[in-house]
């Protein structure tokens, strides 16, 4: 149900847009300078973006989807049913150099793959996306991608268009703007509410059937300020920081692994169907 009172404006031609913007971000060799000002010279539809999601992801807005979705209460879908059903985001752009969303997930998995790394790491490139059928059930853009930051404490400067906070209600929030907020000195990640997205979700469908470095990967592969540059460490506990490791093991596959000609979806998929047997069940709770 798309939030009462908020409008849905889409600024991003589509959500690929957002993970353009990133790997142009975070390209290999750049000063902290060049990526401030990569920032400001950002597409016009980028900043809209942002300034979307920093303004209407308030704590509140937070416990709400969370209490909406999280409870998995959207259907039964194989793996295969939820990539077909986000393949059926219609991509406004030129439809002979694009990519689908399911030749998105299989070159991040295929890349891995190559890489010789556990089937569990691969079958992780493979779903860590799926969250984005958030779309298709009317939630907006800012809403479903973007990065990811802490609700319900204080805005690290390492946010990108961090200057975009200054609509959000929350700021107005006494206890929302101290360093720790409404949480505890290293209470650990699991305790910290992140801004609703595709991230967040996928690690709830996915928390019974994989491990712990994979839901790690899949929770927090767009927060950026943590695993890109080092924020609110005090939050986490050391265990988190020990984690994080993973996350940025995976980013370099979400990042760079664009680049690599399409995927043959019908010669891979005997591989997936056996990959996806041996971590799930038919159909799961979405
Ligand atoms: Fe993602
Ligand atoms: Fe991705």
């Amino acid at each position: 149900m798309p939030t009462p009172g908020v409008t849905h404006e889409a600024p991003l031609k589509d959500m690929d847009e957002w993970d353009e913007f990133l790997t142009g971000r975070y390209q290999e060799g750049k000063s902290e300078d060049q990526f401030r000002q990569y920032d400001e010279k950002a597409t016009p539809g980028v900043a809209e973006f942002y300034r979307l999601n920093h303004q209407y992801q308030t704590y509140d807005y937070v416990m709400a989807k969370q209490k909406e979705y999280f409870g998995l209460n959207k259907g039964e879908k194989s793996i295969w049913e939820a990539a077909e059903f986000l393949n059926t985001l219609v991509d406004d752009s030129d439809p002979d150099t694009d990519l689908t969303q399911i030749e998105h997930l299989l070159q991040t998995s295929e890349a891995i793959r190559r890489d010789g790394h556990p089937r569990w790491f691969v079958l992780t490139g493979f779903i860590h996306d799926l969250g984005k059928v958030l779309c298709l059930w009317g939630e907006p853009q800012w809403g479903v991608v973007g990065d990811t930051f802490p609700v319900g404490c204080a805005y690290s400067k390492d946010i990108v268009f961090p200057e975009y906070f200054q609509a959000n209600p929350d700021i107005h929030n006494p206890l929302y703007q101290t360093k720790y907020g409404v949480y505890e000195p290293n209470c650990g990640l699991d305790k910290v509410h992140l801004s609703f997205g595709h991230d967040g979700y996928i690690g709830e469908v996915m928390k019974n059937y994989m491990p712990e470095e994979s839901l790690y990967m899949l929770r927090y592969h767009s927060f950026y300020a943590a695993h890109r540059h080092g924020a609110y460490r005090h939050l986490m506990s050391d265990h988190d920081v020990e984690m994080l490791e993973w996350v940025n093991k995976f980013n370099v596959y979400d990042l760079y692994s664009k680049a690599h000609t399409k995927p043959d979806v019908k010669e891979l998929k005997p591989y997936y169907d056996d990959l996806f047997a041996e971590f799930f069940p038919a159909k799961i709770a979405w």
